[in-house]
Formats: C-alpha cells, sequence, structure tokens
C-alpha cells in the first residue's frame, strides 16, 4: 500500500506523518513542557539527586500509543538536553503501520537511540502491542520510571458521527476512538491502575485528556482503589486541563 508522507512540525522539529498515525496536535506540546517543569523535579527528588546527569542507572520511559514517536523522541530529545545521558525507552503501539512511522521519524532525529546500548539492549525500542491484551507484555519484569500517553478519548460516536469529515477520513480511528464515553484507556490504566499491574510503573505518568475530561477523570481516579496518588492538571493556552499527572505512592 502507498502511503502519502507529510511533514509536520512539533516542538521545533519536522516529523514524517501519513494515514497510518494521527496528526501531531499543537495541544500536545503541553504534556512535554508538563513533564519537563513538574514531573523532572520528581524525578530528581524521587532518585535522590539534583541533575538528571547523576542517575546511575538509565531512566526507563514509556509511551503507551506512540503513533508517530512525537512524544517520545520529543522528551527524549528534550531530557538530553538538561542532562539525560541513559535512558532505556520504549514505544509501544497495536498499530504497525504508526510503528513504522515512529522508526522513520527516530531515525531522522534520533539515530543514536536506535543503535545497540550494549548486552543486546536497545536505548530505544518500538513495540507493537495491544494494551487491552493480557499476555503479551514482553518487558513485565521491568519498572518504569515514566509512563506517558495520549491515548484515543474521542467517544465512538463522535469518532462515528461528528467529527470534522477531515479528521474522521484520513485519520486512523484506532488512534481517535476512546469507547463508549471515551474513557476506556484512561479507566484501564489509571482507574483500574493496569499501569502498575501490568507495566510495572514505579513513578509518574502524564497523560492528554481531552478539553472536558480532566475533572471527570480526578474524580475516578481518587474515588478509585487504584494506588496511583492523583498530583494535579496542567492547562493549554486556551485554559482547558489538557493534562492529567499521577504518580505511584512510595
Ligand atoms: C491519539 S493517538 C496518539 C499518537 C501520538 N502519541 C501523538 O500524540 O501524536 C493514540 C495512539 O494509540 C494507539 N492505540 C490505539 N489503541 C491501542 C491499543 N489498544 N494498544 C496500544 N496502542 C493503541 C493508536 O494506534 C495511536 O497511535
Amino acid at each position: 500500500m502507498e502511503y502519502i508522507v507529510g511533514n509536520v512540525d512539533f516542538f521545533g522539529r519536522n516529523f514524517n506523518v501519513d494515514s497510518r498515525v494521527l496528526i501531531p496536535r499543537v495541544d500536545s506540546e503541553v504534556l512535554i513542557e508538563t513533564t519537563l517543569n513538574q514531573i523532572v523535579p520528581l524525578i530528581l527528588k524521587r532518585n535522590g539527586v539534583t541533575n538528571l546527569s547523576q542517575l546511575d542507572r538509565p531512566l526507563r520511559i514509556m509511551e503507551i500509543g506512540v503513533g508517530s514517536g512525537c512524544l517520545l523522541i520529543t522528551l527524549l530529545l528534550e531530557l538530553e538536553k538538561i542532562g539525560l545521558q541513559k535512558v532505556r525507552a520504549f514505544g509501544i503501539d497495536k498499530s504497525e503501520g504508526a510503528l513504522k512511522v515512529a522508526t522513520l521519524n527516530a531515525q531522522n532525529l534520533i539515530p543514536k537511540y536506535m543503535e545497540l546500548a550494549g548486552k543486546d539492549l536497545k536505548e530505544l525500542e518500538f513495540i507493537q502491542h495491544d494494551i487491552f491484551k493480557d499476555d503479551d507484555w514482553i518487558h513485565k519484569d521491568l519498572e518504569m520510571d515514566l509512563i506517558i500517553s495520549n491515548p484515543p478519548y474521542i467517544p465512538t460516536n463522535v469518532v462515528q458521527n461528528e467529527l470534522d469529515k477531515d479528521v474522521s477520513t484520513h485519520e486512523p480511528h484506532m488512534a481517535l476512538d476512546g469507547g463508549l464515553d471515551g474513557f476506556d484507556f484512561y479507566n484501564y490504566l489509571l482507574v483500574d491502575n493496569v499501569l502498575s499491574s501490568k507495566y510495572n510503573l514505579n513513578g509518574h505518568c502524564v497523560m492528554e485528556v481531552g478539553y472536558d475530561q480532566a475533572n471527570s477523570l480526578r474524580e475516578r481516579i481518587i474515588n478509585s482503589r487504584s494506588s496511583l496518588q492523583f498530583l494535579g492538571t496542567a492547562k493549554d493556552l486556551s485554559g482547558y486541563e489538557r493534562v492529567v499527572m499521577v504518580e505511584t505512592k512510595i
């Protein structure tokens, strides 16, 4: 199959995109800024260091639903700028096509991360994985320091009937459809806390949410039996809460 390849600017860098991935949105830059400004200081504190360069082990970072790779690749480059030297990063997606686009972008923008980091370990791995499948997570024993995600969060009926024609015909529904009320990914990962039980989160998670979802998600997490602690939200330039932050209790 042929794909028309386009280019999109995200956080000042050029990313290849085509019909296999969501087109990176400028809104998602809030997730990067929040991670750098609010979460990095917490990571430092948790690890008892004052600069990322002092970490004596690779920081383990995972993105769920990596798509074009714009978030994970940007984050790795920005973290490197502020001192991060050792990293093991995992970009996972259900879509094989998306992973091909992410790999292309990583080869263009961070080629050295795609090389072997010794002992057969790659610093950055892209892994095809459906989060709702139980048994096929291959790094079960690895604890994650940071998980980021901009999951599909649009209610199914909106994807099918109300979305802008341009979006619903040109972007993969798999990247948009968040289930009946749009909360399938949040309920599973945060409220049921699959982030801890399956992906071994021992640290922080930063997730993008739809402009009207943060409040409900806050309530759902606080009222759940999840061991995740709700940390707060971050707003976009229009004043909408578009990012939710949580951490595992120490
Ligand atoms: C909203 S897009 C985000 C893409 C990219 N991270 C960004 O911010 O531009 C969500 C991504 O989740 C992936 N996805 C959807 N369902 C999934 C599942 N069950 N398991 C893993 N990834 C999934 C989609 O293929 C898509 O790439």
